[in-house]
């Protein structure tokens, strides 16, 4: 309030526009009253195994090769997020993995899209979601490195929302005298970003029926495959998702079932130690499939979609924000929340999907600390067990 009696009258003006349009219903999240989060009835998916896959490898590899070909596909690299876990700063896909030589993360994506070029003669458009945040970040660095040698109007930016975040209590934090302290509003926003970027008229324009959305950390990940598209596309489903095995239970990643007889990925946080540690009669787990945040998405589906029933989550987060004295403070600790939606939540407003199991070792190497499990160090010896030349 002392800040807001400071202001002058276009402060004023632009903070209550701020604070007049934050959905306070979000607030019963943290209370607890919220029941986004309700789910239904879950049981096991069938999913098409990493053995099947490969039985029909080469004709899913025609099919998909094909569909390339007619420029059917395009892909969308999630590069949004925050990376607050791994405590880089700059963008996670500028950050530099060589050890002897520079290898950059979005190098390896571009070098992936460049060889799948090769193969069907054809580039692929590459959309890719920045935050306000990093976009002049994102941006500088592609144009510093001449896009990785791919032809640059093959690639687009595109910039996701914000949301107001809060401080635990659920009291709005802010940046500015003037100005709530926005954060990005998750990787779930992607499809609706793109369409008010204007960019999903592009997508029209040029026939593409299919959209490869993928999440920068995953260094090792295959992205535009055709195995994958040709696997989705010949089973007649609306969209697909690259699936691994899990290590045990207590592996952290969003794990793909049925919920009311529809596919759904739950949150490891949100899966029950029974449902974690069920096990079926061969003694694999029953819900033993982890998604490796790498979808394959049919347009005109994604436009049929009620994205208002996406649900918003709570993610715990440091929050950078202005002190009642107006310090700016960076804090070291988690000390506030942020909504987001998650790219995951849509699969359950799909009409169906494809879970394709991927061999983890060959296409799973996340970034998402700074040491130990999932983070640099272990990524880079999959890498140069996978025969790359770091
Ligand atoms: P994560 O869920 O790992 O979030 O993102 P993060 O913000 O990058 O990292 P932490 O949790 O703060 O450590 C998974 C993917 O979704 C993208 C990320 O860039 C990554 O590719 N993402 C995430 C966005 O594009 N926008 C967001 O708002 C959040």
């Amino acid at each position: 309030m002392d800040y807001y009696r400071q202001l002058d009258k276009g402060g004023k003006e632009k903070l209550e526009w701020q604070v007049s349009s934050f959905d306070w219903s979000l607030l019963d999240l943290i209370r607890g009253q919220s029941d986004a989060h309700e789910r239904g009835c879950f049981s096991p998916i069938s999913v098409l195994t990493a053995s099947e896959l490969e039985k029909n490898a080469s004709a899913y590899e025609t099919q998909g090769v094909e569909a390339i070909r007619q420029g059917e596909v395009g892909a969308v690299l999630l590069a949004g997020g925050q990376g607050s876990r791994l405590g880089y700063d700059g963008p996670k896909g500028t950050l530099n993995i060589g050890k002897t030589k520079d290898v950059f993360v979005f190098e390896l994506m571009i070098n992936e899209l460049s060889r799948i070029a090769r193969k069907s003669g054809t580039f692929v458009h590459l959309y890719i979601m920045t935050s306000d945040l990093n976009y002049k970040k994102t941006t500088a660095f592609f144009e510093n490195k001449d896009f990785f040698g791919y032809p640059e109007e093959y690639i687009h930016f595109f910039v996701q929302e914000n949301l107001p975040a809060v401080d635990l209590s659920g009291k709005l934090l802010m940046a500015e005298r003037d100005s709530l302290a926005y954060s990005p509003n998750g990787n779930g926003g992607w499809f609706l970003s793109l369409g008010k970027s204007g960019l999903l008229e592009h997508v029209h324009i040029h026939g593409i029926q299919w959209l490869n959305v993928f999440a920068v950390d995953n260094v090792l990940q295959k992205v535009v495959d055709p195995v994958f598209i040709g696997a989705v596309g010949s089973s007649g489903a609306d969209c697909g998702t690259k699936v691994i095995r899990k290590t045990g239970p207590e592996e952290k990643v969003g794990v793909l079932c049925l919920e009311d007889g529809v596919p759904s990925i739950v949150e490891y946080y949100d899966l029950g130690k029974d449902m974690a540690e069920s096990r079926n009669e061969d003694g694999e787990l029953t819900y033993g499939f982890g998604v490796t945040l790498n979808y394959l998405f049919r347009v005109e589906a994604l436009e049929h979609v009620d994205m208002s029933k996406l649900p918003v989550h709570l993610a715990k987060k440091r929050i950078p924000f202005a002190a009642p004295d107006g310090t700016k403070i960076v804090p070291k600790e988690e000390n506030g929340y942020k909504f987001e939606y998650l790219v995951l939540d849509l699969i359950k407003l799909m009409k169906d999907c494809l879970p394709c199991e991927v061999v983890r070792e060959r296409e799973f190497a996340p970034i998402k600390n700074l040491t130990g499990v999932d983070s640099i160090e272990t990524a880079q010896a999959l890498l140069e067990k996978n025969g790359y030349n770091l």
